[in-house]
């Protein structure tokens, strides 16, 4: 058994409760359910700018009514502090997940990003500290290695941020090593590398590149790649994502808090293997992919080119094995993606 299965199987016996911001979105709807199936309590919070009501009404359709009593939802802002101290009340776990993500959002709208992303941050920070919750564990970014050459990434070789959304994930770093050295907190950071998988928003211009081009492709319209394709990302399926959260949570080692760990697989895929796994796992429900091709445009400010994570340091601290390489995880999302999407193909 890994130590995943022991964990989850110690959750279950012993429940907690736990605090997801962002519960609305993408990984904070993905940690809810996996929370309540392991019969947790969960407080979620979010103000629904980029999440969305639907997501959490499809992870209620998974649940008992038991389990779905277990979670309380709280509408409001990482932005005001007494949201924050409300929904850390009697919290033993946060996992903070609420930002505004997207570099081209942050180029366009620097202001706001910050806003959100650091303001809110601190107000995280200072309402968990003082609820005295166990651990704070919280959503960095890949984004952080910047313009460091070095590959495979290494968590403490970090380079010159490339936007205004990299600057912010890297304040958030430095806000939680600061507060994990001068306050009572245990502070973990998750160095999210692209992950990807269900209920992952694929509409408008800030959505990801996989959900962004799963849609295009099912609903016969053009997909773009910016450059020359040749660009790469360690793509990290949700259950992978999933699995790094609960290990950060309760990790035990004597090293494992107050780190930050890459959150990915290790493995390297170039935007056009991408899109081409899409394309063939699609093309036999779908056969109007039998030659589509990608239309190539200009590279995009703020990216970067390569991106491929060393996860030495999460296996050796906290146990993590994942359980998802990209070709497994990209099987298991698109089937859901057909569900979701092809009911509006064209
Ligand atoms: N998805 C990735 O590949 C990836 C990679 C690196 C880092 N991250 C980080 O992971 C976290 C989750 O990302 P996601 O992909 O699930 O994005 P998402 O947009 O689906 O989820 C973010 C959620 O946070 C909520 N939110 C935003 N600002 C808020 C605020 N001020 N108050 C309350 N709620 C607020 C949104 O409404 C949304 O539900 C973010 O911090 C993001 O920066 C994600």
């Amino acid at each position: 058994m890994s130590r995943f299965d022991d964990l989850k199987e110690e959750l279950q016996a012993q429940p907690a409760v736990w605090l997801v911001t962002g519960v609305a979105g993408f990984i904070g709807s993905n940690l809810l359910e996996a929370l309540l199936e392991l019969n947790q309590t969960v407080v979620g919070l979010d103000n629904f700018a980029t999440g969305h009501q639907h997501n959490m009404d499809k992870v209620q359709a998974l649940m008992s009514e038991e389990q779905w009593s277990r979670f309380h939802f709280i509408e409001g802002d990482i932005c005001a502090l007494e949201t924050c101290a409300d929904a850390c009340a009697g919290v033993d776990y946060v996992l903070h997940q609420a930002a505004l993500g997207s570099v081209p959002r942050s180029l366009e709208d620097p202001i706001t990003t910050n806003l959100n992303n650091i303001n809110g941050f601190l107000n995280m920070l200072v309402a968990a500290r003082d609820a005295k919750v166990k651990r704070f564990v919280y959503a960095a970014s890949s984004s952080t290695y910047g313009d460091h050459p070095g590959l495979p990434k290494v968590e403490d070789k970090i380079g010159n941020p490339l936007s205004p959304y990299a600057v912010t994930k890297v304040v958030n770093e430095l806000y939680a090593k600061v507060f994990a050295r001068c306050y009572e907190i245990e502070a973990i950071g998750l160095r999210y590398f692209n992950i990807f998988g269900r209920r992952q928003d694929p509409d408008g211009a800030y959505a990801a590149v996989i959900p962004k081009w799963v849609a295009s492709m099912l609903h016969n319209e053009e997909v773009f790649i910016n450059g020359t394709g040749e660009t790469s990302r360690d793509f990290c399926y949700i259950e992978n994502t999933i699995q790094m959260n609960f290990l950060a949570a309760t990790g035990q080692h004597e090293d494992a808090a107050n780190q930050i760990y890459n959150v990915a697989v290790g493995d390297r895929t170039s935007l056009n293997e991408l899109y081409e796994a899409i394309r063939s796992l699609l093309v036999d429900r779908f056969p109007h992919l039998q030659d589509a091709k990608p239309t190539y445009r200009d590279f995009r400010a703020g990216d970067v080119m390569h991106s491929l994570a060393d996860i030495s340091k999460a296996k050796d601290l906290l146990g993590y094995e994942p359980t998802h390489r990209i070709g497994e995880g990209m099987a298991e999302a698109m089937d859901w993606y057909v569900d979701d999407l092809s009911h509006d193909s064209s």
